[in-house]
């Protein structure tokens, strides 16, 4: 409880990150997953002398190095300033947990970058053995890039053996980070896949767009198979509480669920029966479709996956509202307004419980609901009276599980009652009806 609490309205800190994470993720994806596509192609078409798809290939890697390089790289630092900004002390920990991981992981960055430039440029450069060469240079800093920061987002769900050995290679090689680097290079596989799929069904030779079209449509059908296949082993590993939730526990969560594995099958089915099964009738437009499908399955999977780690944001270590849990019995003792360095309390606040209230919330309750946004608490304590809303503080942790326990104190608990109460009850009202 060491910084500020950043306040954005209606969306909450935590979609903000949500949204631009996704986008970042099915572009993050794409780049490594078309050093593969690129490559092995580039093999193919020089070892048949095939010079229709070379050209493909080349009109490609424009698209690739736009997209995957220019956007990635944005959005990669987007994710950076949002994590920072919505969630200083667990990017703090982050930091200093993984410090030798970002260091390995920069340098593999860096690498993938110069790569790429250097494929790029070098088509009419290179003499094809060196070209493949830098390709194959592109495609192993673009995976273990991806190896790195798997072993730090997989730590914050599954920190195992490291919440007692504080060791980073217990942190790093945590019990869900192999099946989930077994997912994310599946997804890699089916998103070089899709996004083949748009600029192959945009080639003007018809013959070659076909070709092209039905193998681009197989990266996505064969990425599309084996996902689930890592998903289930994932699932496997992550904490009863984390499967409780998204099977069942929290509904949304569960709806959630449900759509993410649905949509994968549109995706796998939309590319069975369009550009696999009929290459030659296919469009652009349902290139796009396909690949909108795509984005719709990244974004809801990752959601979930977010999802489950509540009450925490790294698991057994520190929950989302940023009390660690080895200081627990600390908050709980001096409470959570004297515990946040930024709470600001000052007189006013202590002689007003509604101002008080507010704090609280802030610094307590915030980083998982907005006041009329999504997750909004004004929605979730309509219709409650206040000797309910003040008996559900006393237990949130107990009557949901994936909420922290309420760490205030009597006056600080009485005071959030008050102000969750006035959400739906302002106080001219509540006055008029007493009169
Ligand atoms: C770790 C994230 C997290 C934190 C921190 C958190 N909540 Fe929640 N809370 C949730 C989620 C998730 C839901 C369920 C939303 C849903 O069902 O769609 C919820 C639901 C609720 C509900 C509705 C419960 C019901 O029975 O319908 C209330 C009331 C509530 N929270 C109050 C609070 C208060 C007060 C705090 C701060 C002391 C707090 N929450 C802190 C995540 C959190």
């Amino acid at each position: 409880m060491e910084y500020p609490f950043w306040d954005v309205p209606l969306l909450g800190g935590g979609m903000l990150i949500g949204i631009i994470a996704i986008l970042h993720v099915f572009v993050a994806h794409f780049a490594i997953g078309s050093g593969l596509f690129l490559v092995l192609s580039e093999i193919r078409a020089r070892r048949t002398g095939d010079e229709a798809l070379l050209g493909y290939l080349k009109r490609h890697s424009t698209f690739f190095i736009l997209v995957a390089l220019v956007f990635g790289a944005i959005s990669g630092v987007g994710i950076w300033w949002a994590i920072g900004l919505v969630h200083p002390s667990a990017t703090s920990a982050l930091i200093h947990i993984f410090v030798w991981a970002w260091a390995i992981e920069w340098v593999f960055f860096i690498v993938e970058l110069l790569a790429a430039f250097i494929y790029y440029y070098g088509w009419n450069r290179l003499d094809p053995r060196t070209h493949i060469r830098v390709g194959w240079i592109y495609l192993a800093g673009a995976w273990l890039s991806l190896f790195m920061i798997n072993g730090i987002l997989t730590f914050m769900l599954t920190p195992g053996k490291w919440v007692e050995t504080r060791s980073i290679v217990d942190a790093f090689f945590n019990p869900s980070m192999l099946p989930s680097l077994v997912v994310r290079t599946a997804v890699a596989v089916a998103l070089a896949g899709l996004y083949a799929l748009i600029t192959a069904s945009a080639e003007a030779d018809e013959s070659l767009r076909e070709r092209v079209v039905k193998y681009a449509s197989k990266w996505v059908l064969v990425g599309m198979t084996v996902i689930p296949i890592g998903g289930i082993w994932y699932i496997s590993r992550i904490p009863d509480q984390a499967r409780e939730i998204s099977m069942g526990g929290a509904p949304v969560v569960t709806l959630f669920a449900a759509a993410s594995v649905v949509f994968s099958a549109f995706v796998f089915l939309a590319t069975l029966a369009g550009p696999f099964l009929f290459p030659r009738r296919f469009h652009v437009t349902f290139a796009f479709v396909i690949v909108a499908l795509g984005l719709v399955t990244t974004g809801v999977t990752e959601w979930v996956r977010e999802a489950v780690r509540k009450p925490y944001i790294i698991y057994d270590y520190m929950y989302s509202n940023a009390v660690r849990t080895e200081d627990v019995q600390n908050v709980w003792e001096r409470g959570v307004l004297a515990s946040a360095k930024w709470s600001l309390l000052d007189e006013q606040d202590k002689q007003d419980l509604l101002r008080m209230g507010e704090k609280v919330f802030r610094f307590h309750c915030q980083s998982c609901h907005t006041v009329n946004g999504f997750n909004g608490i004004k929605f979730a304590v309509k219709g409650w009276k206040k000797d309910f809303i003040d008996m559900q503080l006393q237990n949130l942790d107990q009557l949901k599980g994936y909420m922290p326990p309420f760490l205030g104190t009597e006056e600080e608990r009485k005071a959030l009652t008050e102000w969750l109460y006035s959400l739906n009850n302002p106080v001219e009202v509540q006055q008029a009806a007493s009169r």
